[in-house]
């Protein structure tokens, strides 16, 4: 087939299964409300849990660096890319994780591919749960290490699994995401972390999604549950609810030092800018000093799962009774079409909150993925719920 056939009949095929994507451009700051094609509507689609993307004093750290530091790194970390700005950053999120060190990437999804390549390789087995983000399976295909998978969240499954490849020659890891992005469920963190112990497997926490949300500290699920030991490193992003951009893993100077050797996504990139890192560090204050954002954030949450429940909708296996309760509340719609077509009806009635489809959720499973920040009020969520219910009529 010639090449522009090939393009041009792979996106038509996209668009007869409902599976096309497009980008829409936003016209103003991320925040509860936004603009689009000069409309403002009410947004349940951002990771901005705390609000701290458009936060002044946020903001103002970043500006401050930006006069200091200038806008680009220049070069990769271990050239000429490294500044004391990064240096504060990592020691930051290492008081933050009680760990010995951490290090900074440019995304999360780097950080990803960066620690799982740094830990395993050919000959070694990474177990997984099935519903881990894209991320971590990018980063296993990249480390050419073994995969094998359990559904999602079953700790059972995942010991049997440890079991069948208890003798295998090379080393082995377990990977899980702790707040699972596109449901909001909760990783069995005390079992899998007890399993890992019991079977000397290292274990490698993806807290993207619970950092800055879960925990006395906002450090995330294991603070959350009191799991401090047998952690082999800790993955989190300052792109969600820190609010800028950039990924970091928390874990021993060790573990730290293997991955500025070995990881090629650390090591073959630019540095993140200055101005990024001294921009997270005022949210990471912000997220330390004040828990009664998160602690406010996840009570409207659990309100709306028990809202969404009474009305009839499919939320998934996470119940409004879970002992940890998070910002993501998905509503199943089964296929494609019937996700886009909610999609559609809430964009016309003002709300923003886009169609999740495969291949980020399996198939039959599309869904809205409605994400609830500290900026959202109650009166917002009653006029999310007074559409959902119009629209399903
Ligand atoms: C669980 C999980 N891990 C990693 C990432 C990647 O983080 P970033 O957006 O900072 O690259 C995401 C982002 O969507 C995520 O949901």
């Amino acid at each position: 087939m010639r090449s522009a056939d090939f393009i041009r009949e792979t996106l038509d095929d996209l668009k007869a299964r409902g599976l096309y994507r497009r980008l829409v451009a936003l016209g103003s700051a991320a925040g509860p409300h936004v603009e689009i094609g000069g409309r403002t509507v009410l947004q349940f689609a951002s990771n901005n849990y705390l609000g701290l993307a458009n936060d002044p004093r946020v903001k103002e750290a970043a500006r401050a660096a930006l006069e200091r530091w200038g806008w680009g790194a220049g070069a990769s970390r271990l050239v000429a890319g490294h500044t004391e700005a990064h240096a504060r950053l990592e020691a930051d999120l290492a008081a933050f994780k009680h760990t010995e060190a951490a290090l900074v990437f440019p995304t999360g999804y780097m950080t990803n591919l960066g620690v799982v390549t740094a830990l395993v390789g050919r000959g070694d087995t990474v177990i997984m749960d099935r519903a881990n983000h894209a991320s971590l399976y990018d980063a296993v295909r990249l480390a050419g290490a073994a995969l094998v998978r359990y559904p999602q969240a079953d700790a059972g499954a995942a010991g049997r699994l440890l079991e069948k490849h208890r003798g295998a020659a090379g080393r082995r890891m377990l990977v899980t995401d702790t707040v699972f992005s596109m449901d909001g469920r909760c990783a069995p963190l005390t079992e899998l972390a007890e399993l890992c112990r019991r079977e000397n497997c290292m274990l490698l926490l993806d807290e993207a999604h619970a950092t800055g949300v879960l925990g006395p500290t906002g450090a995330g699920l294991a603070e959350e549950l009191g799991i401090a030991e047998g952690i082999t490193a800790g993955v989190g992003t300052l792109s969600k609810a820190l609010g800028g951009i950039g990924g970091f893993v928390a874990a021993s100077r060790d573990v730290c030092d293997l991955v500025v050797n070995r990881a090629r996504p650390f090591i073959y990139t630019t540095a993140l800018p200055a101005a990024a890192c001294e921009a997270a560090r005022a949210a990471l204050r912000i997220v330390r000093s004040e828990p009664g954002g998160r602690r406010r954030l996840l009570d409207l949450s659990k309100r709306l799962r028990t809202r969404l429940l009474e009305e009839g909708f499919d939320i998934g296996a996470e119940k409004p009774g879970a002992s940890v309760s998070t910002p993501i509340v998905p509503i199943i719609l089964g296929g494609p079409e019937r996700a886009l077509a909610f999609a559609a009806a809430l964009l016309e009635g003002g709300i923003f909150c886009p169609a999740i489809r495969p291949p980020t959720v399996p198939p039959g499973t599309s869904r809205l993925r409605i994400s609830l920040t500290v900026e959202h009020t109650e009166d917002d969520m009653e006029r999310l719920l007074s559409a959902l219910a119009r629209i399903r009529c």
